[in-house]
């Protein structure tokens, strides 16, 4: 995992393998990075956010507290609303009941 410069992890969130964030980010609480995922510059995440694998977020996005992110998707505007999202760039398909709130 590479990150840079100005970026705050917060508690228990898992940043895996080749995941790379960059400068100036901020990652709440419980977020869960898989591998491969790319977050830009000055991306602020909130909590209990799971990001899919080799997923991309490009620079200046808010994510809100309890979004799913598949795998491979490209996230170009902020996502605030909680729910999943697939896709490039992403579209909402479905809330997160099944997968944080069981
Ligand atoms: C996003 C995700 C959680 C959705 O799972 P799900 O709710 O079971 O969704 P489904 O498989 O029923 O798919 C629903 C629709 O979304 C589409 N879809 C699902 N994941 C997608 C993705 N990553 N990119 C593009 N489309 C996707 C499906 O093709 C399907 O479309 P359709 O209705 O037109 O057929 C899952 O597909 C995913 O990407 N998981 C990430 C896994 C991962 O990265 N694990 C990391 C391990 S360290």
């Amino acid at each position: 995992m590479n990150i840079n410069i100005d970026t705050i992890i917060g508690n228990g969130t898992i940043v895996n393998t080749n995941a790379t964030i960059e400068h100036g980010s901020y990652i709440n609480d419980f977020a869960q990075i898989a591998p491969g995922v790319r977050i830009s510059g000055r991306v602020n995440i909130g909590k209990n956010v799971f990001l899919g694998v080799n997923s991309t977020v490009i620079p200046d996005i808010k994510i809100t507290d309890n979004v799913i992110v598949g795998a491979n998707s490209l996230v170009i505007k902020d996502l605030d609303k909680e729910g999943t999202y697939v896709g490039s760039p992403t579209k909402i398909i479905s809330g997160t009941w099944k997968y944080l709130k069981e």
